[in-house]
Formats: structure tokens, sequence, C-alpha cells
């Protein structure tokens, strides 16, 4: 599955916060923007992305993911010379996108949900166009969908913007698509404001019948983050959600345990590393509760990264695996809870047996 993320456009609404800096990599809370509208694209499958960034910005991005390898992804970048519009995405993403079904995700776009992995699935999962209808209070700053009175699933109309919006269900930025997308963009005309629509793209798919929307119940959040305003309470509601479950916390908890390695040592580097005092009889290591849409799967990524390093320098080998990264439907969270995704770096049972056998590691225990 590929999945695009678009972190193009002027954010005119955020200046003079973007004036020298991409909208997508302004912070919300505490991770870069792009951060979460990436992992929601990696609950729903997809480990080929491609970034579309502005020319001025892309350094940024690279710095920022690289090739994406150190996740498991595998990360391309392409630039949109001037916002022409969301579904120019699909000119210029032909290439990548070949003969796949393909997903697309605003860059300035959070999703929160408990399910949020099993609706974006759906939408990886099935044909046509599937996108997603949200109730809010003012839609006309979105596309909006009409349902049919009669069936309520069926959408009979979407509007760009509309002055009079015939329902309170905007289109969300998470779309998906067949490969056919791309031969869509380039039939419609430009709009009014010179820009190819994604409206007119979804607009095109209802019309012959291959659109589905899905509607967003209560139970999950979407904020897009475009204004001074929507950016401060994105952040808010992540330090809410964060703080009061310990999502930071527990994306960080990267437990390693090893049969091998003496005992005292683990915990002597856990504390040193990562302030955990963590007693356990078996190695591995396991990043849980990363289903949700916040971003963890790559802050918790991000830990594990570190952690492999430190273990890099410690040992004085470089030839210590990458962390892969491996989805584990249904899993078992630390907790106990169901997990959607358990992100599991296998390279951890290897790397734990190098450290067995190393003296250099009984003779630097000191370091630790
Ligand atoms: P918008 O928020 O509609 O536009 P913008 O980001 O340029 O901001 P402003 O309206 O304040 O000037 O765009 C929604 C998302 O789509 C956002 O993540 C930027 C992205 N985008 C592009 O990458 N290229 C485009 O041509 C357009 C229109 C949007």
């Amino acid at each position: 599955m590929k999945g695009i993320v678009l972190a193009g456009g002027s954010g005119t609404r955020l200046h003079p916060l973007t004036r020298a800096v991409s909208k997508q990599l302004l912070p919300v809370y505490n991770k870069p923007m792009v951060y979460y509208p990436l992992t929601t694209m990696m609950l729903a499958g997809c480990r080929e992305i491609l970034l579309v960034v502005n020319p001025a910005d892309e350094e940024s991005y690279r710095r920022l993911f690289g090739d994406g390898r150190q996740w498991g992804l595998e990360i391309s970048y392409a630039t949109q010379p001037r916002p022409g519009g969301i579904a120019e995405v699909f000119l210029i993403g032909r290439q990548f996108i070949g003969n796949d079904r393909v997903g697309l995700i605003l860059g300035d776009n959070l999703f929160y949900g408990d399910s949020l992995p099993a609706m974006a699935e759906r939408g990886a999962k099935g044909s046509g166009a599937v996108v997603y209808a949200y109730w809010v209070a003012d839609p006309s700053a979105y596309g909006v969908v009409e349902f049919d009175a009669a069936d309520p699933e069926r959408p009979v109309s979407i509007v760009e913007k509309p002055k009079d919006p015939r329902s309170n269900w905007a289109v969300t930025g998470l779309y998906f698509y067949d490969a056919d997308v791309c031969e869509v963009a380039a039939s419609i005309p430009r709009s009014a404001r010179g820009e190819l629509e994604i409206s007119d793209v979804n607009a095109h798919y209802l019309r012959e019948g291959r659109l589905t929307v899905e509607k967003l119940g209560r139970g999950y959040a979407w904020l897009d983050t475009g204004t001074p305003s929507s950016l401060l309470r994105a952040a808010q509601f992540v330090e809410t959600v964060e703080e009061r479950q310990g999502l930071f916390d527990r994306a960080h908890r990267v437990v390693i345990v090893a049969g091998g390695v003496r005992e005292e040592l683990q915990r002597a580097f856990l504390l040193h590393r990562f302030r955990l005092d963590l007693r356990m009889p078996w190695m591995g290591l396991a990043i849980t509760s990363l289903g949700f849409g916040l971003g963890h799967t790559l802050q918790g990524l991000d830990a594990a990264i570190g952690f492999v390093e430190a273990f890099r320098a410690v040992l004085g080998r470089a030839d210590i695996l990458e962390p892969r990264l491996v989805v584990v439907d249904e899993a078992r969270g630390a907790d106990g809870e169901a997990d959607h995704n358990v992100i599991d770096l296998v390279v951890l049972a290897q790397l734990v047996e190098l450290v067995a056998q190393s003296d250099v590691v009984r003779d630097r225990r000191e370091v630790l």
C-alpha cells in the first residue's frame, strides 16, 4: 500500500509563523505536525510513502525523515512548485502511484480514535474512492457532503467550501483511491481559484457510483491545524491525552531484558538511558499502545533507535542491525489491553545476543 503525505501549501493563515518554516514542521505539543499524519498513514498499512513538499523545504524534511528506513518505511520526496491544489498531488505522484491503490493525507490533519487503525484500513482495502466525513459546527471551510434523506449512508453531493452548506458533514483530509485517480485528476478542469480541487475528484467518483463516504462518529477527533487557534487547540488536545494516559512515557518504555546479559547491567543501562527500573526475565523489546494516532509510533521508534545507537556506542560495534518494524495486530500491550499495533523491533534479539557474548560490555560496565 502506498501513501502520500501532502505537506506543501502556503500556510498564509499562520503568517508570520510560516514565512520561514513549513507549516507541517511546526510543533504540535511535542512533535512536528507532520508526525501525526505520517503515523495515520502507517496505521493504514502504508510503508511506501511519498512526501510532497515545497521546493524550499525539501532539505528540512529530508533532515527530519531521511529515507525512513530507520522506521521501517521507504520515504521518497517530490516537490510542488506552487500550491496548485490538493488534487495536483496525483499529477506529481503519478509515477510513484503506478498501478497501486493509494492513500493521501493532508500534512496538517490530526486524527485520533480507538478504532483509527481499522477505520484507515477499511479505506486502504476498499475500492474506488473512500473518504471520511466528520460532523463539524461550521463546515463552510471544507468540502461538504450531503447524504440521501432516505439512506443516510449514501452521499448525493460534495461541494467545496459552500456558502450555504447542505449538511454539517465535512470531508476530512484522509482519502484512498484506486490508481485511476491520476487520470481522474488529469481530466478535471482547474477551479476559479486556479487549483485542482480534491472535491472535484471526489465528485467525479460520486457520479460514477464509486465513492464511499464513511462517517466518523463522536468517538473520533479530527483536528486541523491551519490557524493559530486550531494549532493551539491541537497542541492542548495532544498534551491532555498524553499526560492523562501516560502515553508519552509508555512510548518510551522500551523493555530490554536479556538472559545472557547480567541483570544488573541491563538495569543500570535502563536506569541510565531511560530512567526505568525494570526487572524482567526475558529478552525483547516492544513499544506498545501506539495505535491511536498521536504520533507515538514514530516517537517510540525514535526512542528505540536512540537505544540501539547507545548500545552501538557502548559495544563499539557498528554492525548491529538497524531496527526493523514489525506490526503485530491485536497483540497485548504491557498494560494487558489489546493493542491494534505493536511495534516490535526484532533486531533486539540479535542485539541482546551480541551483548551477551561481548567482553567489551563487561569491561565497560562502569560506562553504564
Ligand atoms: P490549506 O490549509 O487549505 O492551505 P495552506 O496550507 O496553503 O494554508 P492557508 O490556507 O493558510 O494559506 O491546505 C491543506 C493542506 O494541504 C495543507 O497541509 C497544505 C496542503 N496543500 C498542499 O500541499 N498543496 C496545495 O496546493 C494545497 C492547496 C494544499
